[in-house]
This record gives structure tokens, C-alpha cells and sequence, in this order.
């Protein structure tokens, strides 16, 4: 395996950062996901922009321009052999003595790619059965909207889903409301078959697959309401799913141990997850 880091391609044992990294020290850095189909890089624009915010939310100074960026995440891509897979993009503050205000103008950033296959077989086989995600208490910092590599809080909600046999934990904020998956965004489906998802401005991530998974719903004509969903109406959901550049569309078929509707992934959350990649870039 092939990586990227600071303007040279290295063979993956030897694609190592330096250790007064912000990113290492501080997980003062930003990263993106994106999935790689056919040897395409799945809404490539849009994860590049929502890069640009992030680093502009951190003041984070831009490494390079989109077209240099594009060129690497395919070169990595190319490299590694990756038809079915993922792309990973880091950028960091970059390398300075270790103080917590912002290094001497000048730093250059750090900038890693690293890409791999993903056994789409398996996931999809995954998808057939659906999975169980658990709940856990909101305990991250309100600037979820940035897609910061600082994830303490969403490795340990992760671990604890693990460990409890789910693929992933939900966040809920004190008023009993759901706002996201530790590394995916969360949806429903009411009995009145009406589609919720928290909207984008309420303490997630907007999540790229989200913005593509709403204008299909939106195009198959299902009925959508971007509004927070209570852990209630989860429960009494007749359907549920999750939804990253990792797994596209995910349906939820356990909730907290309980069958989320018929225990089965729904229609959907099935359709959804089929028609997803005839309205991606
Ligand atoms: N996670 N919410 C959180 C907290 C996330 O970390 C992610 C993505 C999403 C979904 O965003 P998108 O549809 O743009 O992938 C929502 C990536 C995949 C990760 O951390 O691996």
C-alpha cells in the first residue's frame, strides 16, 4: 500500500508524520471520506468543499488548490489499486513547537491520503440483514458541523457499540432527541411513512451522503421533514437507517436491543440505498 504525506508517495510503513504534528498533538486537523466507485471518486466536489469550510471554520490555512488535491486523492487511488473502496484526506496545522495558540504564520499544513478497498459483497450482505445501533448521551463539543479529527467522544460511543454487538452508537442530546451516529448521520421512518432527519444547522455533521440521500428521497417522492426525531419515535419507527460515505445507506433493523419495526431492513431504506448512486456525482 501506497500513502501520501507532504508531497511524496511512500510505501504505507514508511508514511509517518512528524511527532510534534498538531494533528498528533492536539487533533488540530480536519479530514474527509470519500468513497471510491469504479475507480471514481463519489461527490469528490462537494467533500472538497465541505473540506474548505472546515479548514476555514479552524482557520486553517488551504494546502492547495482543489485541482492538486483531486490530482493526489486519484494518484493514491490509482496507486493502491482502488476500484471499490475509500479515500482519506487529513490535513492538519502542520508541524511547530508544542503550544497550544496557533504556530508562527507560515507553517505549512500537513496533508495525508490514504486509500483502501472495501469488500463490497460483505457490506452489501450486511446491508440485506441491517444492523443495531445503540444510544449514548451527547458528550461532544458543539462544533460537530466541522469535520474535526478531534473524535474522542465518537471512538469511545464506537467502542461501547462494539462491544454491545451494534455497528454504531447514536448521540442524544438532553432533550431526548437523536442528532447523529458517531460516524454517520441518522434517519427514520414513521409509520405514516414520512422520512426525518435532524436538520443540517442542529448539531451534526452535514453529511454529504445526507444531502444526496434527501434529493432522491425528494426525486422518488417520498414525503421528507428535516426535523429532530426523539429516541421515542425511533423506537416506534417502522423504519430506521444510517447514512456515510463508508456505507451509503445502512439500514437499522435494532435499536437499544429492541426490533426497529419488522426487524428487517425496510423498503425504504432498501430503495434508498439502490437508487443512491444514480443521483451521486
Ligand atoms: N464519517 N456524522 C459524522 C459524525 C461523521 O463522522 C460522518 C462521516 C457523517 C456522514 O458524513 P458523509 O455522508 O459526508 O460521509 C456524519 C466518516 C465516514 C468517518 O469518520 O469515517
Amino acid at each position: 500500500r501506497i500513502a501520501y504525506v507532504n508531497g511524496r508517495y511512500l510505501p504505507h510503513r514508511h508514511a509517518s508524520v512528524h511527532v510534534e504534528d498538531r494533528g498528533y498533538q492536539f487533533a488540530d486537523g480536519v479530514y474527509e471520506v470519500c468513497e471510491v466507485l469504479g475507480g471514481r471518486l463519489v461527490d469528490e466536489r462537494r467533500h472538497l468543499e465541505r473540506l474548505d469550510r472546515s479548514l476555514r471554520e479552524l482557520a486553517i490555512p488551504t494546502p492547495m488548490t482543489h485541482a492538486a488535491l483531486s490530482a493526489v486523492l486519484h494518484e493514491v487511488v490509482r496507486r493502491n489499486s482502488v476500484t471499490d473502496g475509500m479515500v482519506y484526506l487529513q490535513v492538519t496545522r502542520g508541524v511547530a513547537r508544542r503550544d497550544h495558540p496557533f504556530p508562527p504564520p507560515g507553517t505549512a499544513p500537513s496533508v495525508v491520503v490514504t486509500a483502501r478497498r472495501t469488500d463490497r459483497a460483505a457490506q452489501d450482505a450486511t446491508a440485506a440483514k441491517g444492523v443495531a445501533v445503540i444510544t449514548v448521551p451527547e458528550n461532544r463539543w458543539p462544533r460537530v458541523d466541522i469535520k474535526s479529527t478531534s473524535l474522542l467522544p465518537n471512538v469511545l460511543a464506537k467502542q461501547q457499540a462494539k462491544e454491545a454487538g451494534a455497528r454504531e452508537a447514536w448521540f442524544v442530546a438532553p432533550d431526548g432527541t437523536v442528532t447523529e451516529g458517531a460516524s454517520t448521520n441518522a434517519w427514520i421512518v414513521t409509520p405514516d411513512r414520512r422520512i426525518l432527519t435532524r436538520p443540517a444547522e442542529g448539531g451534526i455533521l452535514r453529511g454529504i451522503t445526507r444531502t444526496v440521500v434527501l434529493e432522491v428521497a425528494k426525486a422518488l417522492g417520498y414525503q421528507l421533514e428535516e426535523r429532530a426525531f426523539t429516541v421515542a419515535e425511533a423506537h416506534a419507527a417502522s423504519e430506521a437507517f444510517i447514512t456515510a460515505a463508508t456505507t451509503v445507506v445502512m439500514p437499522v433493523v435494532r435499536l437499544d436491543g429492541v426490533l426497529v419495526g419488522q426487524g428487517v431492513p425496510g423498503p425504504i431504506a432498501t430503495t434508498l440505498r439502490l437508487k443512491f448512486h444514480d443521483f451521486s456525482e
